[in-house]
């Protein structure tokens, strides 16, 4: 299939990584709900309504069109709902999808999803409004409905960072920071509880290298289901470094650092300290 695009959904599509983790997940839900009875005979689609919330080009909803009767997807940005439905205009069997070009935080359905599918994810959820928008969403999913992705894990590590800004790790051929301690597991959620977007936490790391420590690298996985799990990609979440004042460790020596940000409230939200 050929999609009409902006150059940012353009970077989006040519993510295989991204797309196939997605794919998988779409398809592992249709495996786990085609019984033959509820679904269309003619053309084996369930029965079922799915959402694409942030659908950008559509590709998601391509993967769910051949799998749900009904699939209604929306997106902030008119241009590219605009070329999404000159995308699908000529293509078969794909007047299963309506594109809706709205904020969803202002949108009102007429019907519940048996399926949500939210591709709105960024480093630790901080940046975009994924926990928003799926806490918004929890009274348009049924009862036993699902969300895709499913959730997510956050580690830490304590670094020394050559930058002293908030940045994301996405220079693939030049790692400018050095990592000095063990990994931390500070957060894990499950998008079908609500979420508060107020987030902090205390991470203690154990320092293992005499150094400098000035900042924590993030690292999101993301649960696409319960069996699939697809780290940092090109386009999806790439690492986060944060700064912290500066501080000398030791080899062995623990440290603890306070983390908070707002969840969909941008990077500008994120605040550390080191506790003494
Ligand atoms: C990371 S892109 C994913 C696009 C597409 N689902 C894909 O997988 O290629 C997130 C999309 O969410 C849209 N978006 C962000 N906030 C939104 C909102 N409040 N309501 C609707 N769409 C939103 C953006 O315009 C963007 O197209």
């Amino acid at each position: 299939m050929k999609f009409f695009t902006t150059p940012y959904h353009f970077n989006l599509l040519k993510d295989n990584e991204r797309l196939t983790a997605f794919n998988e997940a779409i398809n592992d839900y249709y495996k786990r709900h085609i019984n033959y009875s509820n679904c269309d005979k003619g053309t084996e689609k369930l029965e079922k309504t799915a959402f694409d919330i942030g659908c950008g080009t559509g590709v998601l909803s391509f993967f769910a069109s051949k799998y749900f009767r009904n699939i209604i997807a929306i997106d902030i940005d008119y241009k590219i709902i605009d070329c999404a439905r000159k995308s699908f205009e000529n293509i078969e069997n794909s007047d299963n999808i309506n594109f809706h070009f709205s904020n969803v935080l202002d949108s009102n359905f007429q019907e519940k999803a048996d399926l949500i599918i939210c591709e709105m994810l960024d480093t630790g959820l901080v940046d975009e409004e994924e926990v928003p928008v799926l806490n918004y969403l929890q009274k348009y999913l049924k009862k036993n409905g699902e969300i895709i992705p499913k959730g997510i894990i956050n580690i830490a590590e304590p670094i020394f960072m050559e930058r002293n800004n908030i940045h994301y790790d996405d220079d693939f051929n030049n790692q400018n920071y050095e990592i000095l301690g063990n990994y931390v597991k500070y957060s894990e959620f499950d998008f079908s509880n609500l979420i508060d977007i107020k987030f902090n936490t205390m991470i203690e790391f154990e320092i293992s290298v005499d150094s400098k420590v000035n900042g924590i690298k993030i690292t999101t996985f993301t649960k696409l289901n319960q069996d699939i799990i697809c780290g940092p990609t090109s386009m999806m979440n790439p690492p986060l470094l944060i700064p912290v004042e500066e501080k000398n460790v030791k080899k062995g020596e623990k440290i603890k650092i306070f983390l908070e940000y707002i969840m969909g409230g941008g990077l500008k939200t994120i605040k550390t300290s080191i506790i003494d």
